[in-house]
């Protein structure tokens, strides 16, 4: 009895306590408020940070204010010039990009005191990270009738790019400030009429993988060109300029390790990029005479075609072994390694690899390596002005998965104030904003889909 007694009295004066407790936090306490919602809005919000935004984690992005861009038709049915090949995927514009599906193209942004930082999100279904590469035999484009004998430049990559009025820029469409990206368009080119217009051109097949945007400018004079410094993509054809070239340089084998401007540190995929850089070594000319390696290749007698197939498709008479023309092939063997495998107890043509005369080695493996093809372009560090604007993006560069692609996540990151003439410039951005236009461009460098004119507001600190 007594014992319940105790109990029932500790009852009471617990919940007296409680009610009390409750009672004062209606009374002194206000409710803290919720974690912050992200809430669309119509303009692309820069909302100030005191720590930069840096990794596509970062809890800024998560709940970030976000603005939801509905793309139209850019620029379509354009095609490149004889002999560069399936390098079109947005021809038709918004119905082929993602097959008519819409990219869900979203956009969020932030500043700090010295940069500006701008994430960018959109659906594409498929990777496409190859530009230009250097094929043999390879395959023809529905939309051209190329011939496709012997070298072509195939495939494109995926594109993102940002332009933003540099100087007035206008043309028959109107000013930059009324019409937007319309203005840097003239005679079906990136080139105002008047004006300068600042681009940031982001690219997964050259400039992410460095860590950037390729920083450029186009004006009425010149058109598009990249700003001031040293390029970060050139040609690997051994007459640059010509897609029917066979390529300059391949992989040498040695691992493509490169240090991003934002510090981290990337290995790149050899089967889709080449590093080149005056400190490493992990190109080397591109040696032998695919003519001849041909004729070995299709050898009676020791011809890899008894397997590896006729055109290296992976199926011969005499059996079926893996197959050279495929994309990415590049990545696995460099000269040294191909001749190790091919020449060991684990290669089941190896009787066959054994009887190719040591003189005709180099002209066999042009042509091997030219079925697979060799990346179209040498990529190298930036520098000056056109090294401003850089990229953070879930792309695995390390390895590049084609097949479980669905969406590009990018930040670029840029100073406001860079100091260089061919850029625009956000100095004191607190309260302005700045008209701007996105283009998005699936395995395509002429074709795109996006806006012409959006707005990006700095919210007050
Ligand atoms: C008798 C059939 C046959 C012939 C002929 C043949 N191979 Fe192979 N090769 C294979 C098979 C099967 C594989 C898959 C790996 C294995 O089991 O050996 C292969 C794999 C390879 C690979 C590795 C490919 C990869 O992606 O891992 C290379 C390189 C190669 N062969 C080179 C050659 C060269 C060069 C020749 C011509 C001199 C040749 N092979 C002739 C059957 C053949």
């Amino acid at each position: 009895m007594k014992i319940i007694l105790r109990h029932k009295a500790l009852f009471v004066i617990v919940s007296i306590t409680l009610s009390l407790i409750v009672a004062c936090e209606k009374k002194y306490f206000v409710k803290p408020p919720g974690p912050k919602v992200a809430v669309q809005t119509t303009a692309l919000e820069a909302t100030y940070v005191s720590t930069a935004p840096l990794t596509l984690s970062d809890s800024y992005w998560k709940n970030a204010d976000y603005l939801k861009v509905s793309v139209g038709n850019l620029n379509k049915n354009a095609l490149y010039s004889n002999g560069y090949l399936n390098m079109t995927g947005t021809y038709g514009g918004t119905s082929s990009f993602n097959a008519g599906g819409d990219p869900k193209l979203t956009m969020k942004a932030a500043y700090d005191d010295s940069k500006l930082y701008i994430y960018v999100e959109w659906v594409d279904n498929n990777l496409d990270a190859t530009n230009a590469l250097a094929t043999l035999l390879g395959a023809s484009d529905p939309l051209k009738s190329d011939t496709t004998g012997q070298w072509t430049s195939q495939g494109n990559s995926d594109k993102m790019a940002i332009a933003f009025d540099l100087n007035n820029s206008s043309s028959s469409e109107g000013t930059f400030v009324d019409k937007g990206c319309a203005a840097s368009c003239h005679q079906g080119k990136m080139q105002p009429a008047a004006g300068s217009v600042d681009i940031w051109s982001w690219d997964v097949a050259t400039t992410d993988a460095l860590g950037y945007a390729a920083d450029m400018v186009t004006d009425a004079n010149k058109g598009l060109v990249k700003d001031t410094g040293n390029a970060m993509v050139t040609s690997n054809k051994k007459v640059p300029g010509n897609p029917r070239s066979q390529p300059a340089y391949e992989w040498s084998g040695v691992d493509q390790s490169f240090t991003r401007p934002d510090g981290k540190t990337t290995l790149l995929d050899a089967g889709y990029y080449l590093l080149n850089t005056t400190a490493t070594t992990n190109i080397t000319p591109f040696i032998g005479d695919y003519h001849k390696g041909d004729l070995v290749y299709h050898n009676s007698v020791y011809g890899c075609g008894h397997c590896h197939g006729d055109e290296g498709g992976g199926d011969g008479p005499s059996g079926s072994a893996t197959p050279f023309a495929a994309v990415g092939f590049a990545k696995k063997y460099s000269r040294a390694s191909l001749i190790s495998f091919a020449s060991s107890g684990n290669h089941e043509g190896n009787t066959y690899w054994s009887q190719v005369p040591a003189a005709s080695v180099n002209d066999l493996i042009a042509y091997i390596k030219g079925l697979g093809g060799v990346p179209g372009v040498l990529l190298s560090p930036p520098s000056g002005s056109h090294a401003d604007v850089w990229s953070v993006s879930n792309v695995t560069r390390s390895r590049i998965n084609v097949t479980p692609h669905t969406l590009y996540q990018v930040i670029l990151v840029r100073k406001l104030n860079t100091g260089n003439a061919d850029d625009v410039q956000f100095t004191t951005p607190e309260g302005k904003s700045y008209p701007f236009g996105i283009a998005l461009m699936n395995a395509d460098g002429k074709n795109h889909i996006g806006s012409l004119k959006q707005m990006l507001t700095f919210k007050l600190k």
